[in-house]
């Protein structure tokens, strides 16, 4: 929130002159001294700014301070000349109203400075960028240009102004400043020639004495020391705190940012440079002939170095100190100068010289700072213009000076009035006259046409004849005898005849500030400001540019023979335009007054400040200020500020706020003469009413600040005791939790652990369970896997048994078959071979014989013996061929070689079928009678099933051994074997099926000559003797199996019990020998084989049918037996493929 602050706030004294109570010079100077001395140079006249001098620097021009008075209304802070400068540069921009700023005071007073103060401020708050930076830049850098040439020490001020300076800000619509116009106001040249004691010339001859280079000097023929100079005073050369050497080159680099050129430089120094020689050039008499005295210049040297400087020509320069030509209409007549007139024109030429090149130098600033668009700008002026001035001895620049002042009195006066009268319209307040002092009078004294003081001067300087400053005077008296500021010994008011303050050469005006006294001498003279033609023609002629500029009226084209216009009528001219000027705009006053004559600081002299008050016309600005209502203020920042005063109005105010001031004064009890409701602001007449305001104020105040601090440490506490409260409250929910959530975890892991515990020795029961039942599981499959395997050994031992058993066989019957052939092979190729050779010799001998008996007829027939002879020949080889290649003499070997002659073929095939007879006669001669016997079974057997049963081909291979369990050798079936009383013709193991199930139970089958037995195979007790003759038929099927039926003849003993279901690996054997063996017993050459793979059994009383079925191809075990129901069997083999 921003804070309302106000000017009231911390006063020192009063802040605003207008509230002082009492009025008087003595409280008025009172309040500044107490101001001063605590260190507050300003204060306030309304709106009109008094800055007192502090001679030492104030912490008060700081950024921040910049940034404090930025934007804030005028009697927001206390007083400040950036407060003025604030409102003067808001108001130009946001109002669009042209604004100057008017500074005045005497001399030292802090004019200059308030004038940069204000130009800086400015310069600080207006808008930034690079082109508004160079503006800026260079107005602000004109300053020290301008202070070097037109600045000097004096008495009052070590840095004082010697000219009047005016300068208009221009802006742009935004508030950016564009450029700038500077005006400048007779310059005090009498300086250049001649200073008065203790005090210097411009800054600038000083400061290229002392800053500039050797070189340069020496390229302007000047010499480091001052003493050297004329025209530079002596005693006060030095000035403390002034560094002359670094100020010069401030000014060069000054100059050279404001846009000088290198040459304009080089040219302005060169012309100060001459100004200094043209100090040092003396005259001295020479008596004429005629007795007129003639001057000569004394030393050359110094005339010779300056026309070197400035390219004159020295005898025209020398020409022009000795002589003045005065141009009459058509003469043109030369008198000789005298040395005084001579060193009149030396310095008149001086003067001019410096002045005009001062006004150049205003000039060239002005084209540099100058804006650059043409459409309208807003501006601000800044007028540093000389105070007023009462010297002990005043005179003609004291006088304008004076008018001057009083002019902008006038200004001041006629604007302020204006301003407070616009003001009480503008609020609707009835107006109430206000006297005051109108110096339009004086005014009037001064520059009145007719008889003005200004116009006589003029009058008598143009009248011919002799005319001398008395002779003025002499005019004074006469003209301006009545007028009432007028005073002089001479003039026909008789009250002054006795006054001997007034002396005769003298009169006295009576300005608003004062009267001041003038001494008439030099006032023509001044006013005149004459440069004698011959000179001002010299200088024209010069070759140097600059100097040809500064004297155009040299130019002899251009002869003007009217005087120039005269030094007071040129200055009345511009301070009318000036005021003219300052007229359209909106005024802003500062007012500077010092504190004392020493430049000290911390001194206050009473009697000075009291003078300058007076002069000044503060008093009189108060009054006017005061003459309606002392002082006013808007109702808003009214109401704000004073509201705590009233209940209704405290702390809100919810109406209009010129209602709730009402409401306040009303409240207050203020009587009613006292104040003016005006439009927008109240206007209060008395500043008691305002000072018993802020009285009440400061006292509610306090109240109200104990209040707070009341209301504050209450709520501190509070605040404090809630936070610990809450705090507490935190911390307690913090800890609960904490423990519940320890708890918790507690809680947790015990229950997990108890938890795993109880699975843990769950899941070890289950997997004890587990761990059995698959021992179990495991148990029963090995026992399992044990039996498979050791009935798979023992079936395979019997197979492998068995297989060797058929090799043994047949490798011994394959040897023996072997040896014995290759024996006849080696027979027969030992008598092949005899034969051969015995053929062989037998014909050649036959050969021999045959050719020797024949060979007396061998004519006769010898195609005939010779054909018997070949085809004997070739059957010999045939034969001989066939012998050798012989084929086996197995009855089954196939071989037989190839015929080799087509005529043979009959031969051929007796020849093979004699010895296919042959071989079969050999081998079977070579039987034994039991091999005989063996040969025939298997040919009875081949007989029987040869293509009628699918297991006989298997059987082929089969030796028939018969005693298959060796039953007399074997001590096992000894009782078996000594049963029978016959040889065993077979016995072998086998399978008795059960008619019932199917299922086979395992029988020794023994076969005698006259009975076939079926015992127990592990006991060897006889389950069944059959004698051979009962038995009846055998069936078997055709298929791949060893199932047998032995059908016994009905009535017969052993058909009790009923036929015989039986399967046999040996089938072929056992039927084959049934079949042999029962044919003998029973004599009879028939013994019926049914095969078929349906056929009758007959089981004690029932026939049941036997089925052969084909089943799935199966490994290992063969044919399965099932009973189907009470008369079918069913017998699946499985099927070979
Ligand atoms: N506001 C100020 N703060 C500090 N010193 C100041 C101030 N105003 C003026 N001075 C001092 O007073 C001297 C004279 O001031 P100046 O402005 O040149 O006077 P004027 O222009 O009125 O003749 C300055 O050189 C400076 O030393
Ligand atoms: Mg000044």
């Amino acid at each position: 929130m921003e804070v309302k602050t106000s000017l009231l706030d911390n006063m020192i004294g009063v802040g605003d002159m207008v509230l002082l109570e009492p009025l008087t010079e003595d409280s008025f100077i009172e309040n500044l001294r107490n101001r001063f001395d605590h260190n507050e140079i300003y204060t306030y006249i309304g709106s009109v700014v008094i800055s007192m001098n502090p001679y030492r620097s104030l912490p008060i021009y700081t950024p921040e301070k910049v940034e404090e008075y930025r934007n804030r209304n005028f009697y927001e802070l206390s007083p400040h000349i950036y407060a003025l400068a604030d409102e003067a540069y808001r108001s130009l921009r946001d109002q669009d109203k042209d604004q100057c700023i008017l500074i005045t005071g005497e001399s030292g007073a802090g004019k200059t400075e308030a004038s940069k103060l204000v130009m800086s401020y400015v310069a600080a708050v207006c808008g930034k960028g690079q082109e508004v930076n160079k503006v800026k830049e260079q107005l602000l850098q004109s300053n020290p240009v301008l202070e070097a040439f037109g600045n000097a020490k004096t008495v009052r001020n070590d840095n004082s102004s010697r000219f009047g300076k005016y300068m208009d800000i221009e802006f742009d619509f935004k508030g950016d400043p564009v450029g700038g116009v500077i005006s400048n106001y007779l310059l005090e040249k009498s300086r250049v020639v001649k200073q008065p004691r203790g005090e210097r010339n411009f800054h600038i001859f000083y400061q290229l004495l002392s800053g500039a280079s050797d070189d340069t000097l020496r390229k302007l023929k000047l010499d480091r020391d001052f003493s050297k100079y004329n025209y530079l005073s002596l005693d006060s050369a030095n000035v403390n705190g002034l560094d002359d050497a670094a100020n010069f080159r401030t000014v060069r680099n000054a100059m050279q940012i404001v846009g000088f050129m290198e040459d304009e430089v080089q040219s302005v120094l060169e012309l100060v440079a001459a100004v200094l020689k043209l100090g040092n050039i003396e005259f001295k008499p020479e008596s004429r002939s005629n007795g007129y005295d003639e001057s000569r210049v004394k030393d050359k040297n110094d005339l010779k170095e300056m026309c070197e400087l400035l390219g004159i020509e020295q005898s025209v320069l020398e020409r022009a100190f000795s002589y003045r030509t005065v141009e009459a209409k058509l003469e043109k007549v030369s008198t000789t100068l005298n040395v005084s007139q001579a060193y009149y024109a030396r310095d008149a030429l001086a003067k001019n010289l410096y002045s005009r090149l001062f006004s150049w130098l205003v000039t060239r600033i002005n084209e540099s700072i100058k804006a650059q668009s043409k459409s309208r700008h807003k501006v601000m002026g800044v007028l540093d213009i000389y105070g007023f001035e009462i010297f002990e001895d005043n005179s003609f620049e004291q006088f304008i000076i004076n008018y001057c002042n009083e002019k902008l009195q006038q200004i001041f006066i006629e604007l302020t009035l204006r301003e407070e009268q616009e003001e009480y319209i503008r609020e609707d307040i009835e107006w109430t006259n206000i006297e005051y002092f109108n110096n339009a009078v004086i005014c009037d004294l001064i520059e009145n046409n007719q008889n003005g003081i200004l116009a006589m001067l003029d009058e008598e300087c143009l009248r011919p004849g002799t005319v001398t400053d008395i002779t003025f005077l002499d005019k004074l008296n006469t003209v301006c005898a009545e007028h009432q500021h007028f005073e002089s010994r001479l003039s026909k008011n008789s009250k002054f005849l006795t006054d001997h303050s007034l002396p005769h050469s003298c009169f006295r005006i009576q300005h608003y500030a004062g009267k001041v006294l003038y001494r008439v001498e030099g006032f023509m003279d001044k006013n005149n400001d004459l440069l004698y033609r011959d000179l001002s023609q010299a200088m024209y002629k010069a070759n140097h540019k600059l100097i040809k500029q500064l004297f155009p009226e040299g130019n002899p084209a251009k002869v003007n023979l009217k005087r120039p216009p005269t030094a007071g009528f040129q200055f009345k001219h511009s301070v009318g335009t000036l005021m003219r000027n300052l007229q359209t705009k909106n005024p802003n006053y500062i007012r500077c007054v010092k504190p004392n004559d020493k430049k000290a600081p911390r001194i206050f002299t009473d009697s000075l400040v009291r003078h300058q008050v007076a002069y000044l016309g503060l008093m009189e600005n108060v009054r006017v200020r005061r003459a309606g209502y002392a002082y006013r203020q808007a109702y808003e920042p009214c109401l704000e500020r004073y509201k705590m005063l009233c209940k209704q109005t405290w702390p809100h105010w919810k109406g209009p706020t010129r209602e709730g001031v009402e409401v306040l004064m009303a409240d207050l009890q203020v009587s009613t003469e006292e104040f003016a409701y005006g439009n927008s602001k109240i206007f209060i007449r008395n500043p008691r009413t305002l000072f018993f305001l802020e009285e009440k104020r400061r006292g509610c105040l306090e109240n109200l600040a104990a209040l707070i601090q009341k209301i504050y440490r209450g709520w501190k506490c509070r605040t404090h005791f809630l936070l610990l409260k809450h705090s507490q409250v935190v911390v307690a929910a913090w800890y609960r939790r904490y423990a519940q959530q320890k708890k918790y975890t507690q809680i947790k892991s015990a229950t997990i652990m108890v938890q795993s515990y109880s699975r843990g020795w769950k899941a070890r029961k289950i997997l004890r369970e587990l761990k059995h039942q698959k021992r179990c599981e495991e148990a029963a499959t090995t026992i399992a896997a044990y039996w498979h395997g050791t009935q798979a050994r023992r079936e395979l031992r019997r197979l492998k048994e068995e297989a060797r058993n058929k090799h043994a066989v047949s490798v011994i019957w394959a040897g023996w078959q072997g040896t014995k052939a290759r024996r006849e092979l080696k027979r027969l190729k030992k008598e092949a071979r005899r034969r051969h050779a015995v053929a062989v010799i037998w014909a050649y001998w036959l050969g021999l014989k045959v050719r020797r008996e024949y060979r007396k007829f061998f004519r006769a027939n010898a195609g005939r013996k010779i054909y018997s002879f070949i085809m004997q020949r070739l059957m010999q080889k045939y034969f001989l061929g066939l012998k050798r290649d012989l084929p086996s003499m197995s009855p089954i070997g196939g071989s037989w070689p190839t015929r080799p002659y087509r005529f043979l073929d009959t031969a051929h095939t007796e020849l093979r079928s004699i010895f296919h007879h042959w071989r079969c006669k050999k081998y079977r001669s070579r039987f034994t009678d039991e091999r005989k016997a063996v040969f025939e079974e298997k040919l009875q057997a081949s007989e029987i099933f040869k293509d009628k049963k699918a297991l006989y081909p298997s059987s082929v291979g089969q030796p028939f051994r018969g005693d298959y369990l060796e039953i007399s050798k074997n001590p096992k079936y000894q009782k078996l074997s000594s049963a029978m009383d016959e040889k065993v013709l077979l016995a072998d193991v086998v399978n008795k099926i059960n008619r019932a199930n199917g299922k086979g139970t395992a029988r020794i089958f023994l076969l005698t000559k006259n009975n076939f037995v079926l015992a127990d195979q592990k006991t060897g007790q006889v389950k069944a003797s059959v004698p051979l003759p009962d038995l009846a038929s055998i069936s078997v099927s055709t298929q791949n199996d060893g199932f047998f039926a032995l059908k016994l003849k009905e009535g017969s003993a052993g058909a009790t019990k009923g036929d015989f279901l039986l399967s046999s690996e040996h089938l072929i054997e056992i039927i084959t020998k049934l079949r042999r063996t029962g044919a003998t017993a029973v004599n009879h050459d028939h013994l019926d084989i049914d095969i078929s793979d349906e056929f009758l059994v007959q089981f004690k009383q029932d026939k049941v049918c036997v089925k052969f079925v084909q089943g799935a191809p199966k490994n290992g075990t063969g044919a399965s037996c099932k009973r189907k129901n009470n008369r079918l069997l069913e017998v699946s083999v499985p099927s070979t493929a």
